[in-house]
């Protein structure tokens, strides 16, 4: 392609998201042992619907899930199931038939396994045959955005305006940066930031800055190739932070990397003190629960959690 067409033909539209849910979930065992953990209710829905609605709300409508050795649940999920919908249905529950069927029309979604859990750059090399020579979307699995902050939408605008790859980044409490990858960033315009730098779970002495990667990227399809080389890294698995340290250091090889700054509410339903905070906010707020739950959570509080103290 020559410059003037580089320059002014619009980048391809971002429509594919895929979703890695093939992670072994060890810090949720025992619950984890048969299921996965992007199937565990959040109120009343799993975790991995919230996503795959964050997905389709951004226009996102063809999703690949990478999902591991107990893929059933998952696939059973967002698949009717006929039986049910028909005991429903003769009995006359319309409201509880139209929620069970909602996750079956949602999106096309493909599957594909990851037969080893060699670590989130393994699980999106998975994805490359389906993935094809686009950018394309990330969602982890077990990482919950408020749909009231969309997120993923700003990511897929500073892809469009920027190129190429986007990741989102999340001021935490320094002591917490352990936990995550970690950037260091400078400044581009609105809210966006180039990437000069990772690292996956540092020492908090020697994270680069309190700015810690969460769960969404749009990623350069140029990500493939920069996996393929990436060898184990932290934990001995392939680290996609690794690869998107090498892409933020050359940016020839698959382009720059760019992060947007989220202050809005998300919650890592794989990590148990999140997830249950995840679900006392998440029920507070809901119409039909909220209000019992409340006025019960309001006791709770003020009368037996004292004598637990
Ligand atoms: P995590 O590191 O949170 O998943 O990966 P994990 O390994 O299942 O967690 P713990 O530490 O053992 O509890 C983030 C996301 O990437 C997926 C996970 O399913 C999760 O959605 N993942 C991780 C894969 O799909 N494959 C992998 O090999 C690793």
């Amino acid at each position: 392609m020559d410059k003037v067409t580089a320059m002014t033909s619009p980048r391809p539209r971002i429509s594919k998201a895929v979703i890695p849910a093939a992670g072994l979930g060890t810090r949720f065992l025992p619950a984890t042992k048969a299921t996965p953990k992007e199937m565990l209710p959040v109120v009343d829905q799993p975790a991995i619907q919230y996503v795959v609605e964050e997905a389709t709300a951004a226009g996102l409508t063809d999703v690949l899930m990478i999902t591991g050795r107990n893929k059933r649940p998952v696939e059973d999920h967002f698949d009717r199931n006929y039986e049910l919908e028909d005991a429903l249905r003769r009995k006359g529950d319309s409201e509880r038939l139209s929620r069970v069927q909602q996750s079956t029309a949602l999106a096309t979604i493909h599957y594909v396994r990851q037969g080893d859990p060699k670590g989130l750059g393994h699980a999106i090399q998975c994805a490359e045959p389906h993935v094809g020579d686009q950018p394309f979307a990330v969602l982890l699995g077990d990482d919950l955005i408020d749909p009231r902050d969309p997120l993923l939408t700003r990511m897929i605008e500073a892809q469009a305006e920027h190129g190429g790859s986007v990741i989102a980044l999340m001021e935490v409490d320094p002591e917490q940066i352990h936990l995550y990858g970690a950037a260091s960033v400078d400044p581009v315009a609105d809210g966006v930031m180039r990437v000069t730098g990772l690292v996956e779970k540092p020492d908090p002495a020697d994270a680069p800055s309190n700015l810690a990667i969460i769960g969404r990227y749009v990623l350069d399809p140029g990500v493939f190739e920069v996996l393929d080389r990436t060898p184990p890294g932290r934990g001995g698995e392939i680290q996609l932070t690794d690869a998107l340290q090498t892409m933020a250091r050359e940016s020839a090889a698959a382009g720059p990397v760019y992060g947007v700054v989220f202050k809005g509410r998300r919650y890592d339903t794989g990590d148990r003190g999140d997830y249950l905070r995840s679900i006392v906010r998440l029920a507070c707020e809901r119409p039909d629960l909220g209000p019992e739950f409340r006025s019960w959570l309001r006791t709770y509080v003020s009368e037996e959690m004292p004598q637990i103290d």
